[in-house]
């Protein structure tokens, strides 16, 4: 549209309906740059959108929802050297359709606006605060839907204005943020979480927690938080929440992190990454047993190799058994009956068609790490 048309269609705009006021008093409905939505680009056309140097964030957001839950939400627009501030914000579910409910809780600076089954909180005309610097932050309420209605996605807009009364000069900026739904993962790692010194060649215990998690990945970056994760293991169960990891010998860092990752339903995921850097020392591996054949019953688990010893402890899955592991005379042959710390017998703890990390530690600290799958 020229500058010609645009002034024309303004001016009519202005004089059929004096709506100058309302533009002083909110922006109109559905430009936050959703799905199916334009942005305050629209008007505020003299930059191209998000190219300035400053920023909208959507802020306070946890990572999911539960039914009815009453969330405080935090909108900021921040960039130098500009003056008057606005912003408009929307919340759909993954049909693109309204969700939850807004409640305005400052009524001086936001108010809550709708147009087309959606549903917007905007700034007000004293909220757009013109003539403070550098930044504005409005706050108000979003009440979760009261049953699962999937994750939710929070649209917004932002305008770093320069306060001279007209749509020129203006920076637009938009952004998302996701809460996800009651049933999605949550993970959050405690250990390593940063500034740790780590001894190579021995054992660590990596821990996190987590809620509605079908399976667990550990990863680790040994060059910051921008190295490619490297995979530690795969697959752990949904209900485990540490993994007693084999520190490799020589893989000496002080920028190293662990990412724990929990798979849950529907595709849907969450990870954590420790806070820090931590440190691994170099350090000598001493060899573990040497295992040649692994043969499950429900009653007793037998290793055939060598470097056994009568102190070689057996474990699965970080757990250990009651009684101690029997020697054979040739020293080949490692056999593990009774059951387990947990109380629970080798069939139940190896079931058929799973598969389980088996440890086999040598008193002088050897270990050797065993992935087995039962037929
Ligand atoms: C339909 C056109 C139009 C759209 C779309 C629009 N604005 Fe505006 N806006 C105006 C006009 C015209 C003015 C100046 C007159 C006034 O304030 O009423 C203005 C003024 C402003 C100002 C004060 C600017 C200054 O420098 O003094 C802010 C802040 C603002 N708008 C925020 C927004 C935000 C945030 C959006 C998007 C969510 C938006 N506007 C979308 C037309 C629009």
């Amino acid at each position: 549209m020229s500058r010609y048309i645009k002034l024309v269609v303004c001016l009519v705009f202005f004089i059929t309906t004096s709506v100058a006021y309302a533009f002083s008093s909110g922006p109109v409905a559905g430009r936050t740059g959703a799905p199916g939505e334009l942005t305050c680009v629209d008007c505020h056309d003299s930059f191209e959108l998000n190219r300035g140097p400053g920023r909208v964030d959507i802020l306070d957001l946890p990572k999911t929802y539960s039914p009815g839950q009453k969330i405080k939400v935090r909108v900021s627009v921040q960039q130098n050297n500009q003056k008057a501030w606005g912003f408009q914000l929307t919340a759909l579910d993954k049909q693109e359709k309204a969700v939850g409910q807004f409640v305005i809780s400052d009524p001086v600076n936001t108010q809550l606006i709708t147009d087309n089954n959606r549903f917007y909180v905007e700034h007000t005309k004293d909220g757009s605060k013109s003539n403070q610097p550098r930044s504005m932050e409005w706050t108000f309420d979003w009440i979760a839907p009261s049953s699962d209605q999937g994750p939710v996605t929070f649209y917004a807009s932002g305008n770093a204005a320069d306060s001279n009364g007209n749509s020129e000069g203006d920076f637009i900026y938009t952004t998302s943020a996701q809460i996800g739904a009651p049933s999605d993962p949550v993970i959050s790692l405690s250990s390593p979480n940063g500034g740790e010194i780590i001894q190579g060649a021995k054992s660590f215990l990596i821990k996190w927690s987590s809620t509605n998690a079908i399976s667990h990945d550990i990863l680790i970056q040994l060059n910051g938080l921008t190295d490619i994760p490297k995979t530690i293991v795969s697959g752990l169960k949904g209900d485990v929440e540490e993994f007693l990891w084999l520190v490799p010998a020589n893989i000496p860092t002080m920028r190293a992190r662990i990412i724990v990752v929990a798979q849950g339903a529907n595709s849907r995921a969450d990870s954590d990454v420790s806070e820090k850097d931590f440190t691994i020392l170099a350090g000598q591996q001493i060899p573990g047993p040497t295992i040649t054949n692994i043969k499950v019953t429900n009653k007793k688990l037998v290793a055939e190799g060598s470097r056994f010893t009568n102190q070689t402890i057996v474990m699965v899955n970080s757990i250990a058994f009651n009684s101690a592991a029997k020697l054979n005379t040739t020293l080949t042959t490692l056999t593990q009956k009774g059951t387990a710390t947990n109380g629970q017998t080798i069939g139940e703890l190896i079931p058929a068609k799973s598969t389980v990390r088996l440890l086999f530690i040598n008193p002088d600290g050897g270990v050797t790490e065993k992935f087995y799958t039962r037929p």
